[in-house]
């Protein structure tokens, strides 16, 4: 890989399948793949685990220097540490994902989480990344050669996350997906796309041509002289 990697910036609401489409793409391309989310949800799962109340951010923001994470950049080889501990299955638990918008709301965790987004990104070994969340096109990596806002339907987006959490009713997943991008929605505009950024609607298209949509955009970008 050269000194700057090519970033491919990747936002969207959750449901959007933007991680899985993310991932697919980077792996399509022989990219890197940063998670952003899965960062954000691995801070929240060491603030549970250390007993601070998720709800104080003065705690929340202290608990920032002993925070010890690491994320894989390798698309097939996706891993989420905190200290020595495995948590990459474990930050997909309910838990987690109850008091991560609280975890994310707070200004000077966005100001540190994306100090680290933007190293990871430097030190990738790979020709280039495709970084994936909420803020990514507008704050992260807006110089980005690369700035797409994935988006689906509230409909599509549901029926995804229903096929997902088969064990929980369409109904509670419906809820759970509506209050969860109300809480995002109050800190990051992820909705709208910025200045420069591609709206790419994956309503009518399945996994595999959402995927080939992100790889002709990148392709098409990269090839231009
Ligand atoms: O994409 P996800 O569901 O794994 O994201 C987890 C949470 O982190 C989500 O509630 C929004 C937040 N997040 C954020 O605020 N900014 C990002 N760049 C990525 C995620």
């Amino acid at each position: 890989g050269g000194p700057t990697p090519v970033v491919v910036a990747v936002d969207g609401p959750a449901g959007s399948g933007k991680s899985s489409v993310s991932r697919a793409a980077a792996e399509a391309l022989g990219y890197g793949y940063l998670d952003t989310g899965a960062c954000y949800r691995a801070l929240s799962w060491a603030v549970l685990d250390s007993g601070i109340d998720a709800a104080v951010a003065a705690d929340v923001v202290a608990g920032l220097d002993s925070f010890d994470f690491s994320i894989g950049t390798d698309p097939g080889n996706y891993f989420v540490l905190v200290r020595d501990v495995d948590v990459t299955q474990a930050i997909r638990e309910p838990r987690v994902t109850g008091v991560v918008s609280l975890i994310a709301r707070v200004p000077e965790v966005r100001d540190w989480l994306t100090r680290r987004f933007r190293g990871i990104i430097r030190s990738t070994p790979f020709d280039g990344i495709v970084v994936e969340g909420r803020d990514i096109t507008t704050v992260v990596a807006p110089d980005a050669p690369v700035r797409i806002l994935l988006t689906a339907s509230e409909e599509a987006r549901m029926g995804r996350r229903s096929k997902e959490l088969t064990s929980e009713s369409p109904e509670a997943v419906g809820e759970a997906l509506r209050s969860r991008d109300r809480a995002d929605s109050r800190v990051v505009d992820f909705m709208t796309a910025a200045d420069g950024v591609t709206t790419l609607d994956s309503t009518d298209l399945d996994f595999d041509q959402t995927v080939a949509a992100v790889v002709e955009l990148v392709t098409t970008t990269t090839s231009r002289t």
